[in-house]
């Protein structure tokens, strides 16, 4: 993606290999904040605080943190609990375990002292991989936006939730991919950008990096799209994921669901950009079976946004010690999803043809009862209080 004309990636190793480069997207879109994470300590901060969110950025993340431990301890045991460590950092988005397990299928049969170097150099190829499948998502959604914008006169008005975009991967975005790859090839286009409380990624996130390629979008509260839909403001919803199960159930930020049956409704298409290290296969009722993350209350009861003086700051929304739940994921099952696209095509949300996919991810620990955990912690949260959002794990020695 191009900031201020300017072609960068969201994340970058450092030439040494003794770092990684990440955006600071809490700061956004106020501040462009690079912050260097010297160890996997700082990526796991990193990762769990949200200064990187996004499901396949969470994934390149989490590689390049496991390759900075390498630096350090590579013997058997360090591998092992650096890996279990990194996988917890956030427990919804399945590409977290999905590039863990890939660094540890080339790192556990090699030598200690082969580890480092590769390490790094398998970090590297998932942060490649991410550009090419976003590249093939967009060329293959770039079709469904000309289908429509052939159909009608005036651009196609596309809604999306929250931020699926170039901050939340290594480039390109998986639900922007198509909207990029369209207003390259000259399709008039409209994005309809979901403000997405609690965090705001939408306002905050998603109409920052469009404004920066030029693509027209209009930000909207989380409750306008039912009623643009209803008023034929709206042609297509495309979103991203954060997992997916085999039978097609779409598990992604909280309010999507809301999005999928306003859309149902209005018989406009939803349409789900989905990389395939975001298939789960080992899970197949969406609903029951994958872990949703309860965040901290904070983040409902209060707001940060710029002050008239330029001052950016944080305010309180609700009356003091008011209770608040934020559950930050929700599943849309996929008899409400049009499709999905990924980088091997448009792909229907059904079992069969998610199997036929055939690259999922591996089979891994689901977290069932972690979650009910996670929901009992977060409720607790009051206004003016700050409560952990997910079980911390021990890091790894050093
Ligand atoms: O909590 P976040 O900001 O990490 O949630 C992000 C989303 O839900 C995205 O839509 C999803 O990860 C897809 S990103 C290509």
């Amino acid at each position: 993606m191009k900031v201020d004309g300017r072609a960068m990636r969201t994340l970058w190793p450092a030439p040494a290999r003794d770092a990684l480069f990440v955006i600071d997207q809490r700061a956004l879109p106020h501040r462009l904040q690079v912050e260097r994470l010297g160890d996997i300590a700082a990526v796991h901060r990193a990762i769990a605080d949200m200064w990187v969110r996004g499901a396949p950025l969470i994934g390149a993340t989490a590689a390049y943190g496991l390759a900075l431990q390498m630096n350090r301890a590579c013997d058997d045991t360090a591998l092992e609990q650096a890996a279990a460590w990194l996988q917890q950092a956030r427990p919804t988005a399945v590409n977290l375990a999905w590039a863990v397990q890939r660094l540890l299928a080339v790192l556990r049969p090699l030598a200690p002292a082969a580890r480092r170097d590769a390490a790094w150099t398998e970090a590297d190829a998932i942060a490649e991989h991410d550009v090419q499948v976003n590249t093939a998502i967009g060329r293959h959604g770039l079709a469904l936006l000309q289908a429509v914008a052939a159909r009608k006169a005036g651009p196609v008005n596309v809604l999306t939730h929250c931020n699926a975009g170039w901050l939340a991967t290594v480039d390109r975005g998986t639900a922007t991919a198509p909207i990029y790859a369209a207003h390259a090839a000259g399709v008039p286009l409209h994005v309809w950008v979901d403000e997405t409380r609690p965090r705001n990624q939408g306002a905050s996130l998603t109409a920052w990096e469009l404004a920066h390629e030029g693509v027209p979008h209009t930000v909207i509260a989380d409750n306008a799209g039912g009623h643009l839909m209803q008023h034929g403001e709206v042609d297509l919803v495309i979103v991203g994921c954060d997992r997916v199960s085999a039978r097609g159930d779409v598990c992604n930020k909280i309010g999507t669901y809301l999005k999928a049956l306003a859309a149902h409704d209005n018989a406009l298409p939803f349409y789900v950009a989905m990389p395939t290290s975001t298939l789960d296969l080992s899970l197949h009722d969406g609903l029951a079976q994958i872990p949703i993350e309860y965040r901290s209350a904070r983040e409902v009861t209060h707001l940060s946004g710029r002050a008239a003086d330029g001052t950016v700051v944080e305010v309180q929304l609700v009356p003091d010690g008011t209770a608040a739940a934020n559950p930050a994921f929700d599943v849309t099952p996929a008899r409400l999803v049009t499709g999905l696209i990924t980088e091997h095509g448009l792909v229907a949300a059904d079992e069969a043809a998610l199997r036929r996919l055939g690259d999922g991810p591996p089979r891994h620990e689901r977290t069932r009862s972690a979650c009910r955990l996670d929901r009992g912690a977060a409720t607790a949260g009051r206004a003016g209080t700050e409560s952990r959002q997910h079980r911390q794990p021990q890091p790894p020695a050093r």
